[in-house]
């Protein structure tokens, strides 16, 4: 089973709470979710693998830790991913990235794929998923199948909000995806938009609404 991590760490609890702010405007709710998907970047990425390597400093051979592991590509479920890749090559600047276009059914809730392109060596990348919100994990969990599809085998998940909901559906079908949250909150209600939650994000991202 895929671990779950909910991150608290303080600035991006403060952050989230802006975020939930029904009176926050466009600008700023952009901003925020630009900030909060960098410090999610630190975190979902502290695992990656490293090697000690030695550099000359203008004073001496110091051991140092480079990054060693497969290269990243960023995976934004669109439309409102693409508020989360930003702060993400911000930390991970050579990071290829894949786009997938996803809407939910307004009746059925379920995901309809409209657009799908990846890097050509996607398969030989560890891939990082990116949407604010896992609400049925509809959505996350077809784009993991489709990013499977091209032979990735180490996926992340982040998410800003999760429903517990989505955390199951996505734990359920893909076991070995870790998910990175900055909440889980409580539940669906009955349109499956996420309570508390922040509203649409898509239409917060983008002033659509
Ligand atoms: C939202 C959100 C996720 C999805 C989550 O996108 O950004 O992609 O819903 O819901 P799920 O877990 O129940 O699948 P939406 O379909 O509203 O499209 P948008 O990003 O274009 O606004
Ligand atoms: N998509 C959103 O943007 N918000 C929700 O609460 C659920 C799905």
């Amino acid at each position: 089973m895929g671990s779950v991590h909910v991150l608290d760490h303080p600035l991006l609890q403060h952050k989230l709470s802006i975020l939930r702010n029904k009176d926050t405007g466009v600008k700023e709710f952009r901003e925020i979710v630009s900030e909060i998907a960098m410090l999610m970047c630190y975190e979902a990425t502290r695992d990656l693998p490293t090697e000690e390597v030695e550099i000359e400093t203008p004073m001496a051979v110091a051991k140092c830790h480079v990054l060693s592991g497969k290269k990243l590509a960023v995976v934004p479920i669109l439309r409102a991913g693409l508020g989360m890749v930003d702060g993400m090559i911000s930390l991970i600047p050579s990071a290829k990235i894949g786009h997938i276009g996803l809407f939910r059914d307004p009746d059925t809730h379920e995901p309809v794929k409209y657009y799908c392109k990846m890097p050509n060596d996607i398969a030989e990348r560890d891939v990082i998923v990116v949407d604010p919100m896992l609400a049925t994990g509809g959505s996350a969990s077809a784009a993991i199948t489709f990013i499977k599809e091209y032979g990735c085998k180490t996926i992340r998940l982040m998410d800003i909000i999760a429903a517990p909901e989505g955390v199951a559906l996505v734990q359920k079908d893909h076991p070995d995806v870790d998910i990175y949250v900055a909440a889980v909150d409580d539940c669906l209600n009955e349109h499956a938009y996420i309570l508390p939650g922040l509203g649409d994000a898509g239409d917060r991202i983008f002033g659509t609404k």
